[in-house]
């Protein structure tokens, strides 16, 4: 039963740029593949850059300071040098907008 937060104007969402914003303290990119949405923490979990900044290939997310690679629909750690996963959160259309699940 998690809390669902508005994130983003749909419009504000392009394939192939992902997008950070912070909600409650928590920093998330989330990106838009064709018509399906994703969001996942936006903290590398190798040494803290922003995915936001790093260059989306498919549901891969590059991370812009070491190239480690993360798949955006499960979290999962892809290429060295990453070895964490990253979280990720449900999203959901509501309108004209995206939601994301907390907690
Ligand atoms: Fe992301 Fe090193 S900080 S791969």
């Amino acid at each position: 039963q998690g809390t669902w937060h508005e994130a983003a104007a749909l419009g504000a969402l392009n394939e192939g740029e992902p997008h950070g914003i912070e909600i409650a303290g928590h920093h998330i990119a989330l990106y838009r593949v064709g018509n399906e949405y994703y969001a996942t923490s936006n903290i590398c979990t190798h040494a803290e850059a922003l995915l936001s900044d790093g260059i989306l290939d498919g549901c891969e997310i590059e991370c812009p300071l070491h190239m480690g690679r993360f798949d955006i629909r499960t979290g999962e750690a892809l290429t060295s040098p990453v070895e964490i996963d990253i979280r990720t959160y449900p999203v959901r259309v509501a309108g004209d907008r995206l939601e994301v699940c907390l907690s």
